[in-house]
């Protein structure tokens, strides 16, 4: 045997055996006549020592180990002197009496500890080497023993795990597809599957009542900290279920992996809001329901001043940001600089302080008596030492701006604790979204998520208004998971293409055979996908999905330790009968 224990392992209750470990040489401390060695594996961290008193050959070639080195020691476990509280293995040491050098190392890129002085692109060209350091470890054992649970709870539910294909029909709706060229089918391409959306559909056709898969997914957007263009879900079907089953079923994974991953207890169901309030109290249909400081409309109030501003906003929106009114005129410049900046693009923003004795003051008191003020006060309900902050204009995208700037006052306040969790359930989303850029309906979620049924007769007549089947899972201002229940008539499905743009030929030619397998006795059915990458990054308190990630791509959709994309050769070329015209 290699060895016959890891570096995480032994305790003072071994003292006096003889073991052998083998794994990496963190690093080597030479005191006198002694070389301390810190040996690593994925368990842990064990303390080596050789003494030149014991063998001073064995010394002299310990001397030598480099870090990173992997090395075989045996040697015997012995009551440390100096104890270590921070190691697990902090209460012994190994006196070691052989030592065989299994392989050396250049000199790492990085230090292989949790405090590393290597940057993100280091790290990442590094990335075999930076997945050695604990915290990133610990970060994929967390997303294993996630995925393992997640299978065990759903099979208890009489879930099956279905794979399915990955080279697939390109129908991009949403964001664009990554597509392979097929040379066995010159100029015709395949596409990666952004989710398994009709393939889950097609199971429920064929019977397969309860399915999932995790998955991965492949969508070409823009990139963002939780954002990866590939990425993997937690998908899931059912068949004969309603909206109601389906939120049931799938809050009680949630709860269940909180409680298996956090030992948090959440007894209570989940908050439900409506997409229509969650963006009118916090202008995000991701709420960051971790505080309040929900936005109060003041526009009644606003008006008649003389105060152009207010006077010509189609919405006023206030916060309140409790114990904020001692804010000085460089924090309240701060603000007003964070909401103009293009991110956020207000074009400015107004306060009100309520003073400790109740005093009002206010960058807009120019145009407003006491007495206004004192009406937005009692509105708002701020209190004495309370700062209002108010942003105006056309509706949407001022509540849009609120939401960034809220976020940031909690993020101020330390409101946005990431060992905190605020689960709800965001529903009855529009069924479409209108673009004025191409002057036409998109779906919201899907095309193929089902209309509220009490608003199936506005589907022509007032189409901005229908209500969506459709529901999402949020985690203290992330999307964990969204779904809906789905159009299972040809005929419905049918319509919902033409309201979307797609011509007969169009829908025919992108989705035929799920209009086809709709003949032949779809039943009602529903589900939706969590992202796992999400997931396990907010349970492990991350910002990032990519730290949960073993080999993620960077901002630009590159993996910079294998070099990807790169350019393919020209033989591979032609045997694509592809001929590349780059701009
Ligand atoms: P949706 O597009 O909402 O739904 O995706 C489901 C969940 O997947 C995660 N997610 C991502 N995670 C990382 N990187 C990405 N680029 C990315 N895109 C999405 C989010 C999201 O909530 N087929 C439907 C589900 C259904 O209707 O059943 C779907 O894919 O956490």
């Amino acid at each position: 045997m290699f060895r016959n224990k890891t570096c995480g392992e032994l305790r003072l209750s071994d003292a006096g055996q003889e073991v052998t470990l083998a794994g990496w040489v963190q690093r080597t401390r030479k005191m006198g006549g002694m070389t301390f060695v810190d040996l690593r594996d994925r368990y842990g961290i064990t303390q080596v020592v050789f003494n030149v008193d014991t063998d001073a050959a064995l010394q002299e070639q310990a001397n030598h180990l480099g870090r990173e080195y992997v090395v075989q020691i045996t040697g015997k476990v012995a009551e440390r002197y100096a104890k270590n509280q921070e190691l697990s293995t902090g209460d012994i040491e190994i006196i070691a009496s052989s030592l065989r050098i299994l392989n050396s190392s250049d000199v790492p890129p990085f230090t292989i500890e949790d405090d590393t002085d290597g940057g993100d692109d280091l790290r990442m060209k590094y990335r075999y080497l930076d997945l050695r350091r604990p915290a990133v470890r610990r970060n994929l054992e967390l997303r294993h023993r996630m995925a393992f649970e997640i299978r065990r709870y759903l099979d208890s539910k009489g879930f099956l795990e279905v794979e399915t294909p990955v080279l697939i029909k390109s129908t991009p709706e949403g964001a664009r597809d990554f597509v392979v060229p097929s040379r066995m089918n010159p100029g015709q391409f395949y596409a990666l599957p952004q989710s398994p959306q009709t393939f889950k559909q097609l199971l429920m056709v064929s019977g397969f009542d309860r399915y999932f898969q995790i998955v991965k997914c492949f969508r070409d957007e823009d990139l963002r900290a939780d954002r990866q263009p590939e990425f993997t879900q937690i998908d899931c079907e059912m068949s004969f279920v309603e909206q109601e089953d389906v939120l049931q079923m799938f809050e009680g994974l949630v709860k269940h992996i909180f409680k298996y991953v956090k030992d948090i207890d959440f007894t209570d169901p989940f908050p439900r809001m409506t997409w229509a309030d969650a963006m009118r109290l916090y202008g995000s249909d991701k709420p960051d329901t971790r505080f309040g400081m929900e936005f109060v409309e003041i526009k009644d109030l606003t008006g008649g001043r003389n105060f152009a501003v207010l006077d010509d906003a189609e919405y006023v929106g206030a916060i309140v940001a409790p114990g904020c009114a001692g804010y000085t005129r460089k924090q309240l410049d701060q603000l007003t600089e964070f909401v103009k900046r293009p991110q956020v693009g207000a074009k400015g923003m107004m306060w009100v302080k309520v003073e400790d004795d109740g005093s009002i003051k206010s960058s807009v008191s120019k145009f407003y008596t006491e007495d206004d003020l004192a009406k937005w006060v009692e509105r708002t309900g701020a209190k004495p030492g309370d700062l209002i902050l108010i942003l105006a204009g056309p509706t949407m995208k001022t509540r849009k701006q609120l939401c960034e700037l809220r976020l940031e006052m909690g993020s101020r306040l330390g409101l946005r604790d990431p060992q905190k969790f605020s689960c709800l359930w965001v529903i009855d989303f529009p069924l479409f979204e209108w673009d004025d850029e191409t002057q036409r309906y998109y779906a919201m979620h899907h095309p193929f998520t089902s209309p509220n049924p009490e608003d199936i007769h506005l589907l022509d007549s007032d189409t901005g208004a229908v209500r969506a089947t459709a529901y999402d899972m949020i985690v203290n201002g992330n999307e964990l998971g969204g779904g809906s229940i789905r159009i299972h008539e040809a005929e419905l499905q049918d319509h919902m293409f033409r309201l979307l743009g797609l011509s007969e030929e169009d829908a025919q030619y992108k989705f035929g055979f799920l209009m086809n397998a709709f003949k032949y006795g779809a039943p009602p059915h529903g589900g939706l996908a969590f992202g796992f990458d999400r997931f396990v990054s907010i349970l492990a308190g991350l910002d990032s999905i990519r730290d949960v990630i073993a080999f993620p791509k960077n901002n630009s959709g590159r993996d910079v330790m294998i070099d990807a994309p790169s350019a393919i050769d020209d033989t591979q070329l032609d045997e694509l009968q592809i001929a590349l015209n780059l701009k």
